[in-house]
């Protein structure tokens, strides 16, 4: 089968592939990066499990063909801490409790980042509206949420 060369930008790494016109982000991800972070839940766009930041933005690496990103910037959650450095939405996750069996943590924990490097007060409302692509079987949305509003509070300027 016709393979395509593309390049990309993993965790601040350059990455140089081969790959099938087929494969998806999250199977180049997961089964060829060994980033298993990022979770094959539903395979259909629909969980959010496999949720990476696809040049800042949230996106779902199980419905994005690899092939199509050439030049693209890919975040997953292996790449979010800064060296030993937990990023604040992780830290506040961990504070709050809002992880149980940790399948959707990744994929909430990247949602969150992504609305916080856009909007670093989110209203209540807009935290809600943000996260409710992403599902979780394990916790319910109140902690997922308090953790979201603390990691945005925990991070704003202080005045
Ligand atoms: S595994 Fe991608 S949205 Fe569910
Ligand atoms: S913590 Fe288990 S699915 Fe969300």
């Amino acid at each position: 089968m016709e393979r395509l060369k593309i390049k990309l930008q993993v965790n601040g790494e350059p990455v140089e592939l081969d790959v099938k016109p087929s494969e998806t982000l999250l199977e180049t991800l997961r089964d060829r990066l060994e980033l298993t972070g990022a979770k094959d839940g539903c395979g259909l766009g629909a969980c959010g499990s496999c949720t990476v930041l696809l040049n800042g933005l949230p996106t779902r690496s199980c419905i994005v063909l690899t092939a199509e990103l050439d030049g693209a910037d890919v975040t997953t959650i292996e790449g979010l801490a800064d060296g030993t450095k937990l990023d604040p939405v992780q830290e506040s996750f961990m504070d709050k409790g809002a992880v149980q069996c940790g399948f959707c943590t990744p994929g909430m924990i990247l949602t969150a980042r992504s609305l916080l490097n856009r909007n670093a007060r989110p209203t209540r409302e807009e935290i809600i509206r943000s996260m409710s692509s992403n599902l979780c079987r394990c916790t319910g949305y109140k902690k997922i949420i308090e953790a979201v509003e603390a990691a945005a509070s925990s991070q704003a300027p202080k005045s």
